[in-house]
């Protein structure tokens, strides 16, 4: 296993769109492994290949306390949205930066596990914030690009200084 480096805002190799798995094999596992031990390592709640500079359309997710509930989502897709809920999100690739996002409330998603079996759920809540957030990562798209231009140029300021005084 290996500790896979995660690309900051805004890097523009965030807004590359990835692409599906077409055979899910021992690359893809492996590329499961380390994603999800740099996830747990950060420590965050989900992680997108994206941000690995991988793309393919792979996500990792546990949103449990205990870290007992990782979730493989392998060419996701969500089926239906249902409701809407305001949530402050945070992003491993936007460090220090916590913003209001509005989402569905509810979403079935289906996708495959690391077998290449297919599975679905019905989540709601923070999973499914989680869900959405990681696939905009796939899209090529950071939950900062929901806010208003004025709050996104505060945050590029910022992180532009944070990245002068810890390079
Ligand atoms: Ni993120």
């Amino acid at each position: 296993m290996a500790l896979l480096p995660i690309l900051r805002y805004p890097d523009p190799r965030l807004h590359t769109r990835a692409q599906p798995v077409a055979v899910v094999d021992d690359e893809i596992r492996q590329l499961v492994r380390d994603m999800a031990e740099t996830m747990y390592e950060a420590p965050g709640i989900g992680l997108a290949a994206t941000q690995v500079n991988v793309h393919r359309r792979v996500v990792v997710i546990d949103v449990t306390e205990d870290k007992s509930g990782l979730l493989v989502l392998i060419n996701p897709e969500i089926l239906e949205r249902a409701g809407e809920q305001v949530c402050e999100e945070g992003c491993l690739s936007v460090p220090g930066v916590y913003e209001k996002v509005t989402r569905a409330e509810r979403v079935r998603m289906k996708a495959l596990n690391e077998h290449g079996e297919p599975w679905e759920v019905e989540a709601d809540g923070l999973l499914a914030v989680c869900i959405q957030h990681e696939i905009d990562h796939l899209d090529g798209k950071v939950f900062v690009e929901y806010l208003s231009q004025l709050k996104l140029n505060r945050i590029k300021s910022k992180l532009a200084k944070k990245a002068r005084i810890t390079a």
